[in-house]
């Protein structure tokens, strides 16, 4: 499945999905996996942002409270409407635009960071994407991503619960099967059974790949592993957001911040060379 495709899926979403994240059912993000991710960000008042696959803005609006100066951008030009409309009520000062995270619009070394939450596993081109904020990143930039766990939430996935109804194990397969935007039928679990059937649920192209797969895409786009996180729901979460349990048995989301060196890669490697030969 191609880019194109792909952007008329989410914009097919954009609408009802807004009204939901919204409206607070999207808890996994809320609960658990915005703090966690914003727990493991360096510092970034004053810098210049990227945040990309933004949806309607949640996520880049506290990087902008946070003293970012942030850009976004997304597919979905309904996304980028609600995200406009909320900056308008809001004066944060972010640049919402419509583009597409495999050509960003901007020139090399634009961004001293950029952030994709949740976004990178739902375009075609994982390298392109990787490829292209390793461009848009200045050196000495990072890139802090969240993706769904590679491992614990690969094409199969199921949560298997006792009688009593307590996660025991998630169960997985179809790891080593990369998917091509495999569609996903979906919608938030934790919306009240009758407005659930409300709602024709989300399609969701899926583009899945191995651990391996993610992480060997870093140096290649010549970015370096900094940090790795796995959100984990402690009971004072689960107590206020029941859902969450899952993610004591396994982790959802694989989170991880990867920078790009001040001096090219080359030049590291040869003065370290040059160490070990002294
Ligand atoms: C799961 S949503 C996450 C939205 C937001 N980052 C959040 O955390 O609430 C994935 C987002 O990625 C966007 N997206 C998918 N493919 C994209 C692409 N090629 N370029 C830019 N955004 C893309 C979708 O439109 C959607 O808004």
């Amino acid at each position: 499945m191609n880019s194109a495709e792909t952007a008329s899926f989410w914009e097919a979403n954009a609408e009802i999905w807004t009204q939901l994240v919204r409206a607070g059912y999207d808890v996994y993000r809320d609960g658990q996996n915005t703090p966690a991710f914003l727990a493991m960000l360096p510092p970034v008042a004053g810098l210049a942002g990227l945040d990309i696959g933004c949806g309607e803005g949640e996520n880049t609006r506290r990087l902008a409270r946070l003293g970012a100066r942030m850009t976004a951008v997304d597919v979905a030009p309904t996304f980028i409407r609600y995200a406009q409309a909320a900056e308008a009520e809001e004066l944060l000062g972010i640049d919402y635009r419509v583009a597409d995270g495999l050509a960003l619009p901007f020139a090399d070394a634009s961004f001293d960071f950029a952030t994709a939450f949740m976004s990178l596993m739902d375009m075609p081109g994982h390298a392109q994407a990787i490829g292209e904020i390793g461009r848009v990143l200045r050196p000495g930039g990072f890139l802090q991503a969240s993706i769904l766990h590679p491992c614990f939430c690969p094409p199969y996935r199921k949560v298997l619960r006792d009688e009593d109804g307590a996660v025991r194990a998630i169960e997985v397969g179809r790891y080593f099967e990369a998917t091509d935007g495999e569609l996903e039928s979906w919608c938030f679990r934790s919306m009240p059974e009758e407005q659930r059937s409300q709602f024709r649920p989300f399609q969701i192209p899926r583009f899945h790949r191995t651990l391996s797969g993610w992480l060997n895409l870093l140096p290649a786009a010549g970015l370096v592993l900094e940090e790795l996180g796995e959100p984990t729901a402690s009971d004072e979460t689960v107590r206020a957001y029941p859902a969450l349990r899952d993610t004591q048995a396994a982790p959802l989301f694989l989170h991880f911040r990867a920078r790009k060196p001040a001096e090219p890669l080359a030049k590291f490697l040869s003065r370290d060379a040059r160490i070990v030969q002294d």
